[in-house]
């Protein structure tokens, strides 16, 4: 194996400066042996580009690899199922969904793999064409995660016209904030991390238009801006008012894309769509076509080419087998050193922010600890109509960023409010993640390791 600066060509890839192509070439050339793990769009992007540099690939390794057969002309296996040298074996990690590639990653290491490039960054420094922020380009591309793309979220900062009042603390930019429009659905994901199907009588509900839109107008005013938009529900069509919210957004000028998410197993008319057609909006449709019925996978198709017959921009995610099962949400009643070390342990660059009903919340475990009624920490969340102004609301959502704990962290059993358990993708069905279970308190908490994504620091 020879030198070579990792972390100076990551750095040169996020920020779009000049490449040392060659180096990497010698690098990954020195391996007897080079796995590419993940073989979706991403992997398949990477193989590419190295296929036409001549570098030489042993294999895929992906869980669905005799699904799969070969791809790119390489053949696939199931990631560990069969021995290589680890010193001479060199890893570029090409899963890009930040819910799972954390523990992916610490699999790697954990089974002595330590010579390991980070597929995202290649693909970004290799690839990616951009050397300024362009919305359009990003939601183009299948192999790209535009949220956790380090290099789109350089080029979208420098993009920006930061507001020069608001000078006492750095820029506030969001690398996400996910607005939620309504909790019901038209499906009933057992391990729905919005634990939808809790949400029941007077709860089960679409928020009103003018709370949305007031919402979207007094947030978007008191920060510089959001990286990416996901719009959700439940179900997002199930909104009568869809149309407007979105037009709304996209008036909007310090955010990137805007994703509206759907399960795709909703009824979708033109009426509904209008105004989707833009560069900066992109429709994904959650792919759970392994646990549908038949004809709910003919509705969902269906919508699909009629997004697309409408020029919209549609994104149709691989059928992941895997979702990661979301904490369960009852008081574990963890001291104040417990919450500061739960709280230290999960807070990281990816977390999800949410904008829903009047509040803005940190986490997504204070939102559903709040809005089910499980319990009201009011420190944990900001009610938006409590600001007196921009300044003010801007203030109030530095002060709950910066917290070194919530209450709302006794309530959760893993880091970014999942549990190290991985379920299939939309299993249909109910489960109680509410209700405490008669076990002596030891026996009902599942560790809290550190959150995967710090891995990404060290790597
Ligand atoms: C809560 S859903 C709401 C939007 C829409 N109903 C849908 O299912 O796409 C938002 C996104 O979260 C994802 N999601 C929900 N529960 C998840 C889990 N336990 N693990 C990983 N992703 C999950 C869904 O696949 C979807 O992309
Ligand atoms: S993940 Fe499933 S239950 Fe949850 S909102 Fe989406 S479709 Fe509905
Ligand atoms: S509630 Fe859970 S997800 Fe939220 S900050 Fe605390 S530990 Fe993290």
């Amino acid at each position: 194996m020879i030198e070579f600066d990792k972390e100076a060509f990551y750095e040169a890839a996020h920020h779009a400066l000049p490449i040392d192509t060659e180096g990497f070439l010698s690098y990954v050339s020195s391996f007897e042996n080079l796995i590419l793990w993940g073989a979706g769009y991403l992997g398949q992007a990477v193989a590419e580009k190295l296929q036409d540099l001549d570098v030489e690939i042993n294999t895929f390794w992906d869980l669905r690899a005799t699904k799969l057969g070969e791809v790119n002309g390489l053949a696939t296996e199931e990631p560990f199922s069969k021995e290589y040298d680890r010193e001479n074996t060199l890893v570029i990690f090409c899963i890009a969904s930040s819910f799972i590639r954390g523990s992916l990653m610490q699999d790697l290491k954990n089974q002595g793999y330590a010579n390991m490039l980070m597929g995202q960054y290649v693909y970004e420094g290799l690839i990616c064409p951009l050397d300024k922020y362009d919305s359009n380009v990003c939601k183009k591309s299948n192999a790209c995660d535009s949220y956790t793309c380090l290099k789109n979220d350089n080029l979208f900062a420098k993009s920006l016209d930061i507001k020069p009042e608001f000078t006492e603390h750095e820029p506030m930019i969001f690398r996400n904030l996910t607005i939620v429009i309504n909790q019901k659905c038209t499906l009933k994901c057992k391990f729905c991390y919005s634990y939808t199907n809790h949400y029941v009588d007077d709860k089960r509900l679409n928020f009103s238009l003018e709370r949305i839109l007031h919402d979207i107008d007094v947030f978007f005013d008191a920060v510089d801006g959001v990286k990416l938009i996901p719009l959700i529900g439940g179900e997002v069509f199930m909104h009568p008012d869809l149309n407007k919210i979105v037009k709304h957004i996209l008036t909007k000028e310090n955010f990137g894309l805007l994703n509206v998410t759907t399960n795709g197993i909703c009824k979708m008319t033109e009426e509904d769509l209008d105004g989707f057609q833009n560069d900066r909006l992109q429709m994904v449709f959650s792919n759970y076509t392994d646990s549908v019925s038949e004809k709910q996978k003919e509705l969902y198709y269906k919508n699909i080419e009629f997004a697309k017959s409408l020029g919209i921009q549609v994104i149709v995610p691989n059928n992941t087998p895997q979702w990661a099962m979301p904490t369960t949400l009852y008081d574990q009643e963890d001291d104040l050193d417990a919450l500061k070390h739960k709280f230290k342990v999960c807070r990281g660059p990816f977390d999800c922010k949410y904008l829903k009903n009047g509040h803005f919340y940190p986490c997504s475990i204070v939102d559903p600890v709040h809005s089910l009624g499980i319990a009201d920490y009011s420190h944990d969340y900001v009610a938006l109509d409590t600001a007196s102004s921009n300044l003010d609301l801007r203030r109030k959502i530095y002060d709950v960023e910066h917290r070194d704990h919530y209450k709302t962290c006794g309530h959760c059993s893993g880091p970014g409010g999942l549990t190290g358990v991985v379920s299939k993708a939309g299993e249909q069905g109910y489960q109680d993640f509410i209700t405490k279970p008669e076990l002596p308190k030891t026996e009902t908490k599942i560790s809290f390791m550190a959150k995967p994504e710090r891995l990404l620091e060290s790597n």
